[in-house]
């Protein structure tokens, strides 16, 4: 049996922290036993100090380990054009994104691209992702092999899209189930990895192809859904009349049974209030990708209309219309986006959209997103050493909220000293 124990300051969350101060959990001296991948204890260092049983020790000294980081959207064939100037997404889309995803119909580019986005999001403290590949089947099978070849839980699927879209990163609605479907039989529920039914968005697909969808999510049990919902103005419009019978954009993904529990819409800016209570009332969840809202000027998004309906929402990079892979610039953005809609996220609220919010966005709390007995044992230790500025802001704070919300504000990768992907270590800076 594989066992192994660090000591050191230890935050996660056991629930969100708005609903009360017991949610949020600090050991200022923590003790973290991790047993075959999984959490075996965790607690005061002088509670968790009797079952060591001579388990090799890691001192924490400098920094702080945390519960890794969950991306709940983001584009890996993207990372190619990441900082292109579009007009807005409809622009930035056939400008910079589908050509940059016409390449990933080679397995060799898409391999050296899986590898690379691993690799990176590992660096960044990212130890699980919901990702979008590209419409062909190598690319979703490329990240899946990388990911397996890394024993990290990760979601993703071949992108569907038939319509309005070049003929090099499209499908037709027949070859899009069918390689959806083999690449479910092959990779859902293999190592840690699972399958996302990925149509683009309500105007990249045929009716026939999201009726196809639809299918596939009612014959795959925990299959997820991942799509994009109501992020731009002209989108909107375009999907208005594209769809003239449905009441509203989200209508759109209801008439074909893709707003289920296991379905997570990227952006949801412009939501009527019937589309949140639709939503909530789905089960659905959101990602919520501050940085490429605001590098597209699609918008704000709203977390208090979420969460009033009752709809689980977890921080997303979007890359590449997201601006780094990084969830602590996530944060950052993210707050200054409540904060212009008169919000104050706390930095308590901030890792939980990054950990366990998102965790429960994916419908993945079971298994991730804090360091509970029994979950995997995906952690990082944070440190503020390789930026100096943060640095000195860590040794003029009086409590680990203050230095946690210097993270959040000030952090990228530079301040992911160590990345633990079940309990082995992934990265190390
Ligand atoms: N809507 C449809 N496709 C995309 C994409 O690739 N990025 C973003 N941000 N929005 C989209
Ligand atoms: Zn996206």
């Amino acid at each position: 049996m594989a066992r192994q124990a660090f000591r050191g300051p230890i935050f996660h969350l056991l629930d969100d922290p708005d609903l009360g101060p017991e949610a949020a959990v600090i050991y200022e001296d923590g003790g973290l036993l991790v047993e075959d991948g999984h959490v075996a204890e965790v607690g005061p260092f002088i509670e968790v100090q009797p079952f060591l049983k001579g388990a090799p020790l890691t001192r924490v000294t400098d920094g702080l380990i945390v519960p890794g980081f969950i991306d709940c959207h983001v584009h890996f064939p993207q990372v190619d054009m990441m900082a292109s100037p579009g007009k807005n997404l409809l622009h930035w889309l056939s400008a910079y994104a589908f050509p940059a995803e016409s390449r990933f119909y080679h397995e060799d580019v898409a391999a050296e691209a899986a590898r690379f986005f691993l690799d990176q999001l590992l660096a960044h403290g990212t130890t699980s992702a919901l990702v979008f590949a590209t419409a062909h089947k190598v690319s979703a099978e490329a990240l899946f092999a990388e990911a397996f070849a890394r024993n990290m839980r990760l979601i993703t699927g071949k992108v569907l899209m038939d319509v309005n879209a070049p003929a090099g990163i499209s499908d037709t609605a027949e070859t899009g189930f069918m390689e959806s479907r083999s690449l479910i039989r092959e990779w859902h529920g293999k190592g840690r990895l699972g399958y996302a039914v990925t149509p683009r968005f309500a105007l990249t697909s045929s009716e026939r192809q999201l009726e196809l969808a639809g299918r596939l999510l009612g014959e795959h049990q925990g299959v997820k859904l991942h799509t994009h919902l109501s992020e731009n103005y002209d989108e909107l419009e375009a999907v208005k009349k594209l769809y003239p019978d449905c009441p509203d954009y989200f209508g759109v993904y209801e008439k074909f049974g893709l707003a289920t529990p296991q379905s997570v819409f990227a952006h949801c800016l412009h939501l009527s209030s019937s589309e949140w209570q639709r939503m909530g009332q789905a089960g659905c969840g959101v990602a919520h990708c501050p940085t490429s809202n605001l590098f597209l000027g699609s918008g704000l998004f709203n977390l208090t209309d979420a969460e009033k309906a009752g709809v689980r929402t977890g921080l997303a990079s979007d890359v590449g219309a997201g601006t780094s892979l990084s969830l602590l610039a996530t944060m950052n953005e993210a707050y200054k986006v409540h904060q212009l809609q008169q919000r104050r996220l706390s930095a308590f609220k901030l890792f939980y959209l990054a950990t366990l919010g998102a965790a429960r966005t994916l419908r993945l709390d079971d298994k991730i997103g804090n360091l509970t007995p029994g979950k995997e044992a995906d952690f990082l230790i944070l440190d503020a050493k390789a930026l100096p500025v943060l640095q000195r802001r860590w040794e003029r704070s009086s409590s680990l909220e203050e230095k946690l919300f210097a993270l959040a504000i000030l952090g990228d990768d530079r301040a992911v000293a160590a990345t633990y992907v079940a309990g082995e270590l992934a990265h190390k800076r």
